[in-house]
């Protein structure tokens, strides 16, 4: 049992956790004890890493249950580690490695968030983040392959979750990789779908990473200058929560201006609780704010902000997986 000391400090030293697990993930450890137990010295020589540093790394992350320390030195793969295989279709290693690069560097300047209520990220990368991956292509497309990542059982819960039966042209507003968009599609084979986001989320769309997108115009544009129009339901699914209020209404109103008169805007989004339930959406919160600009908001947070963009909340659907779909129509 640890005492409160102890639990504070093993909390101050999350650091140490998030930057193994990214380093396991990028030397592909896990890849390399999937048929067999390995030795640091084997492990190291493998991923090119020096065999004494790597084998620290390894304890610490046994000690964690994330490998298992077989006999000196002897690592074996757990339950944990398992889930870290680079050749799991939309496993957490994308995402690991994802946050623990520009993310988790802009966490060392947390406070200056804290005292501003600016991002970080910008101090220090000297953009806003989804510029900056504009002009960085590798990390664009790590970005969505952790988006596909993260959002394991959400697309699926989402696309189930809605009727689509009377809608007839579906738009994917900031949809990135697409797999949202092709399942939606999938179950509703009367729909067309029109995917729009930045030239990098596009690109990954159309070289596959969200599934077969048939039926599907490709927009790479702003949300911030127009959304496409005809559209009669505009679909956003984490995407208003990378915003602060005002920008998260212009990319509403824009919506509400493009949508036929009957039309729907569905919101998903995991939407923060009240009290202190442990609760990985208040990691995302903090990773709002110091990152993007963003927030996760509560219902009556996303009630206001429809009713700021000429929009109103008409209801929330909870779905199987952690995330809900809040139905906007017009005001
Ligand atoms: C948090 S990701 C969510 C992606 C996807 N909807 C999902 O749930 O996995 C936000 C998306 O918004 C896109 N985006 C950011 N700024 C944009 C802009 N100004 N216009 C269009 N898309 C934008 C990003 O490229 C990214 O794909």
């Amino acid at each position: 049992m640890f005492t409160p000391a102890q639990q504070i400090l093993r909390m101050g030293f999350g650091f140490a956790l998030a930057q193994a697990l990214r380093v396991v993930v990028e030397l592909k450890i896990a890849d390399a004890l999937a048929g067999a137990e390995r030795t640091a010295e084997e492990l190291a020589s493998a991923g090119g890493a020096n065999p004494d540093a790597l084998y620290r790394v390894m304890r610490l992350l046994a000690s964690e249950g994330v490998f298992r320390e077989v006999s000196p030195r002897l690592f074996a793969q757990t339950e944990l580690s398992a889930a870290l295989r680079s050749d799991l279709p939309g496993g957490p290693s994308d995402f690991v490695r994802m946050i623990n690069t520009e993310a988790y560097r802009s966490f060392g300047d947390l406070p200056y968030s804290i005292k501003t209520g600016r991002t970080a990220f910008e101090r220090l990368f000297g953009a806003p983040r989804f510029e900056w991956l504009d002009a960085h292509p590798e990390q664009a497309a790590l970005f969505q392959r952790a988006m596909v990542s993260v959002s394991q059982g959400a697309n699926e819960a989402v696309a189930a979750a809605y009727d689509f039966s009377t809608a007839r042209r579906v738009v994917d507003v900031g949809g990135g990789h697409g797999q949202l968009l092709s399942l939606i599609l999938r179950r509703n084979s009367h729909l067309s779908g029109v995917l729009l986001d930045r030239p990098a989320g596009i690109a990954s769309a159309k070289a596959g990473l969200g599934g077969p997108l048939s039926r599907t115009e490709f927009v790479a544009g702003d949300f911030f200058e127009a959304v496409p129009r005809g559209g009669d339901v505009y679909i956003l699914k984490r995407v208003i929560h990378d915003w602060d209020d005002g920008r998260a209404s212009l990319i509403l109103r824009n919506c509400r201006e493009a949508m036929t008169p009957d039309g729907s805007v569905l919101v998903a989004e995991r939407i923060i609780g009240e009290g202190d339930d442990q609760d990985l959406n208040k990691y995302l919160d903090i990773v709002m704010l110091a990152v993007v600009g963003g927030k996760e908001r509560s219902k009556p947070e996303y009630a206001d902000l429809f009713l700021h963009c000429g929009l109103r909340l008409d209801r929330v659907i909870d779905t199987s997986a952690d995330i809900s779909v809040l139905v906007a129509r017009a005001a």
